[in-house]
């Protein structure tokens, strides 16, 4: 039975004592936009969700069947394939899409394979004028039709007017190409349009990719997308940010095809009970030893809106007039979406993107994908190509403090699997609130692919 999704009145449900989002925006130095002051909270019941989502092979199958080859999903960022002729291969739960800009300049998918006995036509991501099949010779244009069969005359059969490569549907939104692998799918404004609304403010397509980070993680896809659904885990997983971090005044929203969470920076956790000092709170945001001078803010200035104000000086080169417009909550806090199954675009120029998918038809594995997108003035750089880690590379090690963040959740990682695997329980269990964003994708996931 699906789960039903209802509105719940945000002034009168459970929350944390202390301070809301929402008092805080009250707080803000410049006008707050209208988009943070929606709240969205959704009741979907105390259920617990089967640990066989996890786990079991079967609904894995399932998930392949139901929803990778049914739903819409990111590709690639349009940047990745500037030129005509730029090929990216995108695999997704066994399955293999090219993504090609073609002479006119228009993205078009295929299935990555050659019509005439299989092959993957392409292994690699680059630049071609045509597509030609390195088994037998078979070439097709760019726009998916026929153009070359070797020793034709043995090949009667075959119409060149019709034998094309099958073209997908594929959409742009905000710098990201879309592709979906059912030729029958819902129209994509349809799947976008609430993403699209929040997202009205700011434009990821004015931003280029800075980095992009890739790596094998042993658990299931939905553990590691799960690990950053919610700011919960923070008390436990990461106390070091507790100084500096209102883990649970989080807000959560959730609407049909997308959620958020939103979590503000610069101000320290309930869950230290007023023990922060602002000297604290600022040694702590700045990294600074726990005797250190902190330099003193201006007579009634927040360290939210002191540190709001650095951080629009650094960005003013590159982000212009845009850093006047945003507010210190745009600057300083973190605006994680989730579009429904598996992209994370943050907002503003927090400029993080995740995305998580089964590694193959594994699903004790799965990909976990960072691209960082910034800011730029003139010309857009280059794309910035995947740098894959090896399976003893830390994050750490290529995204700086936030790698630090990210390879203590993935500690758990594994552990969340191997303990899944272990348990007696039949199902997992989640509050009602700080961890709504995980019941929606399960919500989701009920809807798309059954129990
Ligand atoms: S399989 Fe591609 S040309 Fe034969
Ligand atoms: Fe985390």
């Amino acid at each position: 039975m699906a789960d039903v999704m209802t509105d719940l009145d945000p002034e009168n449900m459970p929350r944390s004592p202390g301070l809301t989002y929402q008092d805080l925006l009250d707080q803000d130095s410049r006008p707050v936009p209208d988009v943070l002051r929606l709240q969205s909270p959704k009741d979907l019941g105390h259920r617990e969700y089967p640990v066989s989502r996890y786990t079991s092979k079967e609904w894995h199958d399932r998930e392949v069947e139901h929803l990778w080859l049914k739903v819409w999903q990111m590709a690639c960022r349009e940047e990745d394939i500037p030129e005509p002729g730029d090929h990216l291969r995108y695999d997704i739960a066994g399955m293999s899409f090219l993504v090609v800009r073609t002479e006119t300049g228009e993205i078009r998918a295929y299935p990555n394979a050659c019509l005439h006995r299989g092959r993957m036509l392409k292994e690699f991501d680059g630049n071609a004028t045509e597509l030609r099949c390195p088994f037998h010779g078979f070439c097709w244009k760019l726009d998916g039709s026929l153009s070359d069969i070797p020793a034709g005359w043995d090949f009667p059969q075959i119409d060149h007017a019709t034998f094309s490569l099958p073209s997908l549907p594929v959409a742009t939104w905000s710098g990201f190409v879309f592709i979906n692998p059912d030729r029958h799918c819902e129209p994509f404004d349809d799947f976008i349009k609430d993403l699209a609304m929040l997202f009205e403010r700011w434009d990821l397509g004015a931003l280029h990719k800075a980095s992009h980070t890739a790596k094998i993680m042993q658990c299931n896809w939905k553990i590691a997308q799960e690990a950053f659904c919610e700011a919960f885990h923070v008390n436990a997983t990461h106390p070091q940010i507790l100084y500096n971090l209102g883990d649970v005044n989080s807000q959560v929203d959730v609407w049909e095809n997308c959620a958020r969470v939103i979590t503000p920076s610069h101000t320290p956790s309930p869950l230290m009970e007023g023990s922060v000092s602002e000297a604290e709170l600022l040694r702590s945001i700045m990294g600074l030893p726990h005797d250190a001078e902190v330099p003193p803010l201006p007579d009634g200035m927040s360290p939210r809106e002191f540190l709001a104000n650095q951080r629009r000086e650094m960005l003013r080169p590159v982000a212009g007039h845009l850093v006047d417009e945003y507010c210190d909550a745009e600057l300083v806090d973190s605006h994680d979406y989730t579009l429904f199954p598996n992209l994370h675009p943050w907002a503003a120029f927090n400029g993080i993107v995740y995305r998580f998918r089964p590694n193959g038809l594994d699903h004790r594995s799965c990909i976990m994908e960072c691209i960082m997108l910034a800011p730029f003035s003139g010309e857009r750089p280059p794309s910035a190509p995947v740098r894959w880690l090896a399976a003893d590379e830390k994050w750490s090690s290529a995204l700086g403090f936030l790698g630090k963040v990210f390879d203590q959740d993935a500690f758990n990682m594994p552990k969340v699997q191997l303990g899944l695997e272990s348990t007696y329980q039949t199902g997992i269990v989640l509050s009602g609130y700080q961890e709504s964003k995980v019941r929606w994708l399960h919500h989701k996931l009920t809807e798309w692919v059954g129990e």
